[in-house]
């Protein structure tokens, strides 16, 4: 499968080529947008819910609830967020096999108990709103089944490279209880999309956790007895790996699972952004997704400012974040770590909060302006397209995307302190005299503004000191 991903690097290599011609024979004032030559495709944006915040919401007072869920998932007045990430519980409590049947071999005894934390709930809610790409992720495979005997302590699957167990090889055990999970939404009426067997293997918490080596090789001998579980059951369901903390330690995983031939059984690579951003593409034909990100409260607490020093729990800095993991890095999907808490603003890593007396007053992050300038407008099932032109655009990131319904989008992301104004040439098709434009920065919050219109086949766009400006041709 390597030999794929160089060929496909070769065909961009030499639109960046063309690109940067026509960029110089043109106007170095202008950006154009080249709607023929698509990029990567387009998964979408997403949070969760996971560890209880589902519950949370699910109990919030019902005006409350449906402001934040408004907020959340509305196309029209809201970020559209596309993408929902439950976790699959591990814990006694929730997980659908609390007790070990005794051996890896034995018949498993499932339970069902039709709320799952919150998740269904949750998952009926974003669903309702048009949401399709739901991905349940395991932090753990159940205790028993991993060689420290719990799920909240460091231990590798049992059965899997140099981790034998007295109770056996668990690795088809594992597929079978993940499988099952998939199958309980199915019965609610809801298709789970994407599963995950991991999250930051590379870590040791306090709480569910799973490992895998450097080489992957845990991975690497689970994968495909997953695949045929799924397979043989068959659900229209993509498996991912691995969810390590960062993109670094992604990129060596994906090394190793690409050179064993994964590629073949997986459907997404997937990174977190907490030991390293998502700032180049990794070498993989799969689509390539943030999966989890958000701030630790070293930095600050929740607060709706979009631009003030620069620091990680403004607005901005996510902006730049995720132009930077689209352009740079290729990503196909970019997801936050919780969406919707109550009276939690001692951190950060959630976009909505609330306060007022009995919390009846919704906040929005400056972190929710910068994934609404996005995920509104650059809907699933999109391609990121090329551009040329705007060398000149001191700190601005251009990003260009055409959404399935044919309108193109364009987000200019200027973290510099000086306005850029820049001739915008209309993408090739009819549409280019309606163009709108929305603009967030320190005043404005997602807030509509005016298009400049220069010639026939051109707007004059002014992308403001520290804001990001969205473009979108009907
Ligand atoms: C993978 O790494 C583990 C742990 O370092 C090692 O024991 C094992 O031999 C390695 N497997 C392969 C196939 O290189
Ligand atoms: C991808 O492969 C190319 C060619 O071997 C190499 O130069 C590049 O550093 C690799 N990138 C990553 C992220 O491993
Ligand atoms: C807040 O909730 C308490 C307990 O339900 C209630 O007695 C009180 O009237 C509420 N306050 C307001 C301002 O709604
Ligand atoms: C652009 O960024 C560089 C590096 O951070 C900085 O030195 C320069 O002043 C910035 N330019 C503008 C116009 O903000």
């Amino acid at each position: 499968m390597k030999s794929t991903f160089y060929s496909h690097a070769l065909g961009l290599l030499g639109l960046s080529e063309v690109a940067f011609a026509v960029a110089a024979a043109a106007s170095s004032s202008s950006v154009k947008i080249n709607a023929g030559a698509k990029l990567q495709h387009v998964d979408g944006f997403g949070f969760s819910q996971a560890f209880t915040r589902a519950g949370q919401f699910q109990a919030a007072d019902t005006a409350i609830q449906k402001q934040a869920l408004d907020l959340l998932f509305s196309k029209e007045s809201g970020a559209g967020f596309s993408i929902i990430r439950n976790w699959i519980p591990s814990s006694f409590d929730y997980t659908i096999e609390p007790n070990s049947p005794g051996s890896a071999s034995a018949p498993p005894q499932y339970r069902w108990d039709g709320w799952d934390e919150g998740q269904l709930w949750f998952t009926k809610q974003a669903v309702s709103y048009g949401v399709k790409t739901i991905y349940a992720d395991a932090w753990s495979a159940p205790g028993f089944m991993k060689t420290s005997g719990s799920e909240a302590t460091a231990g590798y699957l049992c059965g899997t490279p140099g981790h034998d167990c007295a109770t056996g090889d668990w690795r088809q055990a594992y597929a079978d209880y993940l499988v099952q999970y998939v199958k309980f939404y199915g019965n609610e009426g809801l298709h789970i999309t994407h599963l995950g067997f991991l999250n930051e293997p590379d870590f040791r918490a306090s709480y569910s956790q799973m490992q895998i080596s450097p080489n992957a090789s845990e991975a690497i001998s689970f994968i495909p007895v997953l695949h045929k579980t799924v397979d043989t059951a068959k659900l229209d369901v993509s498996i991912t790996c691995c969810d390590a903390t960062g993109w670094d330690k992604q990129s060596s995983y994906t090394d190793a699972l690409v050179a064993a031939g994964m590629e073949h059984d997986l459907g997404v690579i997937t990174a977190h952004m907490y030991s390293s951003d998502a700032t180049y593409p990794l070498n993989t034909s799969l689509p390539t997704w943030l999966s989890e990100a958000g701030v630790g409260t070293s930095v600050g607490g929740f607060v709706p400012t979009w631009y003030n020093t620069g620091a990680l729990n403004e607005g901005l800095s996510w902006a730049s974040k995720i132009a930077k993991g689209f352009v740079d890095a290729g990503l196909s999907a970019y997801l936050y770590w919780e969406g919707f808490e109550i009276a939690q603003q001692q951190s950060a890593s959630h976009l909505l909060d609330t306060t007022g007396t009995n919390n009846t007053v919704v906040l929005q992050s400056g972190i929710f302006h910068a994934f609404s300038m996005w995920s509104r407008f650059v809907r699933p099932g999109a391609h990121r397209v090329d551009t040329s032109g705007g060398s000149n655009l001191a700190n601005v990131t251009t990003a260009a995307f055409q959404n399935q319904d044919k309108s193109v989008v364009v987000i200019f992301t200027n973290t510099g302190s000086a306005d850029q104004p820049t001739d915008l040439v209309v993408p090739d098709h009819k549409a280019g005299s309606s163009a709108k434009a929305w603009l967030t920065d320190n005043t404005h919050k997602v807030e509509q503004t005016s298009v400049g219109r220069v010639r026939g086949d051109s707007i004059q766009v002014t992308i403001p000191a520290h804001s990001v400006v969205t473009v979108k041709f009907p």
